[in-house]
């Protein structure tokens, strides 16, 4: 059993989890505690996080299917089971037989099946420890020093360390953005990452209006982009981004520690990390599909030899491509290449069902 808070100060969270504990005891042992931080919405290399989400259809006001423009809007059935997803279909989900669990709803799909996954959700947790000093004094040492280090930083997550899109990209009015928010910007003026490097963090993990690439104007290239007609490899692999959208909660843990600080030679490790969540209704097309296709995949977007500049695994398969590069445009229209070291550690996982409270109910209930 996993008890998890993710909005919780530190003091109330012990103090809940102290009191569901007494309510087990003794059928379960405490086998590990992890500790968080309180929640101020910076991860430890120092940047904003938790910014770019979508933006949950719950009015529908939006009909799921190709956009022709980058939306945040998302159907419902994208993060809640039961209801329509992007294919405008029902997630596959747990259905039961109705003489067991009479007290669930009836599946929309499927009249003669009740339907225990409606309401709920699926939950994916890594515990992802992240080599502060390692990261800082690393881009310190490659760039030159501190500013130089913050911009490298800044190009390799594709924001600023305060959250900014990077400016050029100008704001784009996205559906479900609010005018001029953090997250009011797509890749349309940049689509070969002159501003934005396509290795970019963010950039891997939703290449947002990808969607439809190189598109031009008119109504009769569009049509034949939405039929697949046209288009080249590399559009092909960064497509249909909205089927890949995640809800993201993480918690950090471990003290913060400053770019300054972290870069200075023989800084102490404040052992710190995220907890990372994602809530999906497919683990494997959402959270699955983002991790291996786009953020850990060696080949991306026309980049090879490179994996996610802060997530990578730098350490291939013998005989595979390296996974240690890192390309950004330079500032006279040259490209930088570097090399990275490995910054994050998987250090413990796991998958999970979220029931609605109908389910839970019903679980509960034996
Ligand atoms: C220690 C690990 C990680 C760090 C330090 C990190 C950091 C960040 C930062 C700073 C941003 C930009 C701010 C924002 O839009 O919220 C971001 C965005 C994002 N990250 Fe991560 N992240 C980590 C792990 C992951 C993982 C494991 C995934 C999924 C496989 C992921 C998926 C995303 C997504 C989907 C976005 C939003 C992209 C967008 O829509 O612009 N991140 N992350």
């Amino acid at each position: 059993m996993t008890v998890c808070a993710a909005y919780a100060t530190p003091a109330a969270l012990d103090a809940h989890v102290d009191a569901v504990l007494a309510t087990l005891t003794p059928g379960f042992t405490l086998r590990k505690r992890e500790a968080c931080a309180v929640q101020n919405g910076y991860e430890p290399f120092g940047f904003l996080d938790g910014i770019s989400q979508p933006v949950v259809d719950w009015a529908g006001v939006r009909e799921p299917g190709h956009d022709a423009l980058y939306t945040h809007l998302l159907a419902a059935g994208e993060v809640l089971l039961g209801y329509p997803n992007e294919y405008r279909c029902l997630t596959d989900r747990p259905l039961l037989d109705p003489v067991q669990a009479p007290q669930l709803p009836r599946a929309r799909d499927d009249a003669a099946r009740a339907d225990l996954g409606r309401n709920g959700s699926y939950l994916v947790y890594r515990r992802l420890a992240q080599d502060v000093p390692l990261f800082w004094q690393t881009l310190s040492a490659r760039a030159g020093g501190m500013t130089a280090a913050i911009e490298l930083a800044e190009a390799m997550v594709g924001r600023g360390i305060d959250g900014q899109p990077i400016p050029a990209l100008g704001t784009r009015a996205i559906p479900g953005a609010e005018p001029y928010d953090l997250n009011d910007f797509s890749f349309t003026g940049d689509m070969g990452g002159n501003i934005c490097p396509v290795g970019a963090h963010i950039r891997r993990a939703n290449p947002r209006n990808a969607d439809l690439p190189s598109v031009p104007d008119g109504l009769l290239d569009k049509l034949l982009v939405t039929l697949g007609l046209t288009g080249n490899a590399r559009d092909d692999a960064i497509s249909s981004t909205r089927f890949h959208r995640i809800l993201r909660r993480g918690r950090r843990f471990g003290a913060m520690l400053p770019p300054v600080e972290a870069a200075r030679p023989g800084a102490a490790d404040p052992q710190a990390g995220l907890h990372f969540i994602a809530l999906q209704a497919s683990i494997s097309r959402q959270f699955e599909f983002i991790q291996g296709a786009w953020v850990a995949s060696a080949k991306f977007a026309g980049l090879s030899g490179e994996s996610d500049p802060l997530l990578g695994n730098r350490c291939p398969f013998p005989g595979a491509m390296p996974t240690d590069g890192f390309t950004r445009p330079g500032p006279d229209g040259s490209i930088e290449k570097h090399q990275l070291p490995q910054f994050v550690t998987v250090t413990a996982g796991g998958y999970f069902f979220l029931p609605g409270l109908r389910a839970l109910a019903f679980i509960a209930g034996g």
